[in-house]
């Protein structure tokens, strides 16, 4: 069934909305995202998604082309014009259309922002049966551009990423970076050990993930303890449980890294209880 998309103000079928061929999006990956999660038929979160959407915009001297209460009605009403009751709404904001390609950015009073968004119905994303069996993953050569805290459309890699996990068998990968995880290919990676939660500081090196700031916020209150450090795929290979986080998977368990397993190649309780908690927060506080 065709689904209701928005494109630069208005409410359209999806097989309408068409974009030009001379965007910067397109043509450049000159363009910036956010995906937010709906449970309920409500919003995750979705102060935190608006904030980093105008850090990405203003980092990349990018017009908003949405007030923030307009951004948030369009996602209340993509939500009810699609009936999504479990999904995600997808953003994005590029540069707009010039009238022809240049590498020098375009005056942004004659070329307004392009703006999309569209949604995904994921039924059971809340209930995905990946997390009782856990991920496994492999690790590569983080060889992205230095600005990752921008939420850039610029995926190519983290797509070719996931390729080169799914050649292995695998379900994703991570990315190192001078001996030291990075990330996950689209979201951020975390190690237990001795009930400590340990995952990369924030810095221009990864997306400060909005769930990451929520699930480390959830795991202090409930006095877990928490280091914010870089570590090497040896100490996770070595640790008790290992996880990753994202708006669409929530907190989802590691159970394999480069072939060691975690935890005997099972889900351990921490990241089973984080996830529990991530979920029934967000879902009391959802909009
Ligand atoms: N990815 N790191 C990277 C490189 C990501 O692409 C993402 C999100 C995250 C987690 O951020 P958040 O918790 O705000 O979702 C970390 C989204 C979900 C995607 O590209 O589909």
């Amino acid at each position: 069934m065709s689904r209701t998309v928005y494109l630069n103000g208005d409410y359209m079928p999806e097989e309408d909305a068409k974009v030009s061929i001379f965007d910067r999006g397109f043509l450049m990956a000159d363009g910036v995202y956010e995906v937010t999660t709906v449970l309920d038929g409500k919003l995750i979160d979705f102060t935190g998604h608006a904030v980093r959407l105008q850090r990405s915009l203003k980092e990349l001297d990018m017009a908003s082309p949405i007030e923030m209460e307009d951004l948030l009605e369009v996602h209340r009403e993509l939500v009810k014009r699609n009936n999504i009751d479990e999904g995600l709404i997808y953003l994005q904001v590029t540069r707009g259309a010039p009238a022809d390609r240049d590498f020098v950015f375009p005056d942004p009073e004659k070329t307004p922002s392009t703006i999309v968004l569209f949604t995904q119905n994921k039924p059971g994303l809340a209930n995905s049966p990946a997390a009782k069996t856990g991920m496994k993953i492999i690790s590569i050569e983080d060889q992205r551009w230095a600005r990752r805290d921008i939420k850039t459309v610029q995926l190519l890699f983290p797509s070719m990423g996931k390729m080169m996990a799914k050649a292995a068998g695998c379900d994703d990968a991570w990315l190192v970076e001078d001996g030291h995880v990075t990330e996950g290919t689209s979201n951020n990676a975390y190690i237990i050990k001795d009930g400590k939660i340990i995952t990369r500081n924030l810095s221009n090196d990864i997306l400060h993930g909005i769930t990451r700031a929520a699930v480390l916020r959830f795991a202090r209150e409930a006095q877990m303890e928490v280091e914010e450090r870089a570590f090497s795929i040896e100490e996770a290979q070595n640790a008790d449980e290992a996880f990753v986080t994202s708006a669409s998977t929530f907190v989802m368990p590691v159970v394999e890294i480069d072939g060691a397993k975690l935890g005997g190649g099972r889900p351990g309780p921490v990241a089973a209880r984080l996830r529990e908690i991530y979920l029934e927060e967000s879902r009391k506080t959802a909009i």
